[in-house]
């Protein structure tokens, strides 16, 4: 029986992430915490607790009080946010991740946190990234996701911490909108070609990221947790993805479903410089051969699903 503490749970994962785990581990085995409350189902819905992850303590004694034996750690500033405010990123982002791995470290709970296409840099392979290659990242985030990536894994051979992770794509979901991230044009767009049928891409024509959709992510979380420990050997950071796309793909592909959708470009440096330094488009059989890692949804299955998902929201 899983009872699990997810940090940053008011967050683009966390808020899907706390119903499915909620729904699927039971409503008492998953306390939510965030650093803000607000009225939300992860808040009212089941347990709530308000959590500065750079407060290791409360951390301890949040996790004491509800015996928890698993951790989810999400709480994280993304990369374009990371770049404006790199000492603050590295103080809350390895703060947060370090005081985290300690708390696991003194319960003895299985941990998982993600890790990000962000930990590729300039002089990574562009194409069909591989799960093990150089890794020497340009960006704050990046740094952080490495170092991350080396602490779980120091962790685990040093403590014997059941240390697990995903190198997630941009995420595209309908929930919670994400905040300060690279990839976030993929999210935007597709609530910009409803509500005004047309959308500016911070990122440029054929720049090419990977992307998955959200319940993909989740359920590669739920999976890999779930895993027998025997069949990883890259526990902390397999490379999963969905698709691969530019602006123009998910703009062409939005278009068939409202055909005077109109994409134009206002391409913000900062942003786009991040974009360039990451790969164009990874690679997951690690994943797939150690743990059945597949994802569900592609570009079009997913555009149909987001664009009712928000139809349904009123947009
Ligand atoms: N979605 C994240 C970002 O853009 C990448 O992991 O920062």
């Amino acid at each position: 029986m899983k009872k699990i503490l997810v940090t940053g749970a008011l967050g683009q994962i966390g808020t899907e992430l706390v119903a499915k785990l909620r729904q699927g581990y039971g409503v008492d085995n998953v306390i939510a915490t965030d650093i803000r409350e607000i009225d939300h189902d992860v808040v009212k819905g089941g347990p709530f607790e308000l959590l500065d992850v750079t407060d290791g303590a409360n951390m301890h004694e949040l996790a004491s009080k509800y015996e928890v034996d698993t951790i989810i750690h999400l709480a994280a500033l993304l990369s374009a946010t990371a770049e404006e405010k790199p000492l603050l990123a590295w103080n809350l982002n390895m703060g947060g991740l370090v005081n985290a791995l300690e708390v696991a470290r003194e319960l003895n709970c299985q941990f998982f946190t993600p890790s990000s296409i962000g930990a590729f840099g300039p002089s990574t392979p562009k194409n069909a990234t591989p799960q093990d290659t150089i890794q020497r990242p340009t960006t704050m985030y990046g740094v952080n996701k490495v170092s991350g990536e080396l602490l779980c894994d120091y962790y685990y051979q040093k403590f014997g911490v059941e240390t697990r992770g995903l190198r997630f794509p941009g995420l595209i979901s309908y929930e919670a909108p994400p905040g300060g991230g690279t990839t976030d044009y993929a999210v935007e767009i597709y609530y910009e070609a409803l509500k005004k049928g047309t959308y500016e891409s911070f990122i440029a024509e054929g720049t090419y990221m990977d992307m998955m959709y959200m319940p993909d992510a989740l359920n590669a979380i739920v999976q890999l947790l779930e895993a027998d420990a025997s069949t990883l050997i890259h526990r902390n950071c397999f490379n999963v993805t969905a698709m691969s796309v530019a602006p123009e793909d998910v703009g062409a592909e939005i278009k068939k479903h409202i055909p005077q959708f109109d994409l134009r470009y206002k391409v913000d440096p900062a942003r786009q410089a991040i974009a360039e330094s990451w790969p164009d488009s990874i690679d997951a059989s690690c994943a797939t051969a150690e743990w059945g890692f597949k994802a569900q949804f592609d570009l079009q299955s997913m555009t149909t699903d987001m664009l009712e998902k928000l139809k349904e929201k009123g947009y």
